[in-house]
């Protein structure tokens, strides 16, 4: 049972943060999501350094960073320097990918890339070998609480065979309308890592949706 849940602080109570963070210390989940919103790559803007230097200041757990901004070259040691230890950067948002990949490396960071809906995982034919992670958005990003795309599988199958057709070894990670109902099939597919806003801090009792999600996975 190696697949990891990562609920998304995007749906947390942004009033009350610590006592979030401290659930999730306290829970079965195994990273924090963290979603970094530009208003320029996505419509929406989050949160930004101060934020993610208060998460980690509690967290006790890996922070995840998925990074929805242009060009996010700019910021990487940033984000190494309040506390990421994944990092992942759209492939839509990146000019040079082999260069920001390496950028990464040399930060001592866990790195990904990120794909939209309508991007084929072929396209990472010649990086994948180079990759801790590859994030697969089963929504359109931007917002939580979107609906599931259920083209999402077939991605995930042939993300799957280039994976092991290549060597690498890379997680599969999935985001974007993750719940009871879908993540069992999502773990038979293929996918590594479940990250789960909505259904998590949208349920009655968070602690024991984590629980619940993690025994089905
Ligand atoms: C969407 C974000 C997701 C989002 C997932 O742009 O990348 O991480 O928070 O939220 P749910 O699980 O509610 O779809
Ligand atoms: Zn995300």
């Amino acid at each position: 049972m190696s697949h990891k849940l990562a609920p998304s602080l995007l749906s947390a109570d942004f009033g009350n943060l610590q006592r979030d963070i401290e659930m999730i210390n306290n829970s079965q989940a195994d990273w924090f999501h963290i979603d970094v919103m530009d208003g320029m790559f996505v419509p929406n803007i989050s949160f930004g350094f101060p934020v993610i230097k208060y998460i980690q200041k509690h967290a006790k757990k890996p922070l995840d960073v998925h990074l929805m901004i242009m060009d996010p070259d700019r910021y990487l040691k940033q984000f190494k320097d309040v506390g990421a230890d994944i990092i992942t950067v759209h492939y839509e948002a990146v000019t040079h990918l082999h260069r920001t990949i390496q950028l990464m490396k040399s930060l001592d960071v866990q790195a990904g890339v990120v794909l939209n809906p309508h991007t084929n995982v072929m396209l990472l034919e010649d990086i994948i070998a180079d990759l801790d992670v590859v994030l697969l958005m089963s929504v359109n990003p931007g917002y939580g609480g979107q609906s599931f795309i259920e083209n999402t599988y077939s991605k995930i199958s042939k993300l799957k065979d280039l994976i092991i057709q290549k060597n690498s070894k890379a997680l599969i990670e999935i985001d974007g309308g993750v719940g009871t109902h879908n993540i069992q099939k999502l773990v038979t597919t293929g996918a590594d890592v479940l990250v789960a806003g909505n259904a998590v801090f949208g349920a009655d009792d968070p602690m024991e949706m984590i629980k619940l999600l993690k025994k089905t996975i």
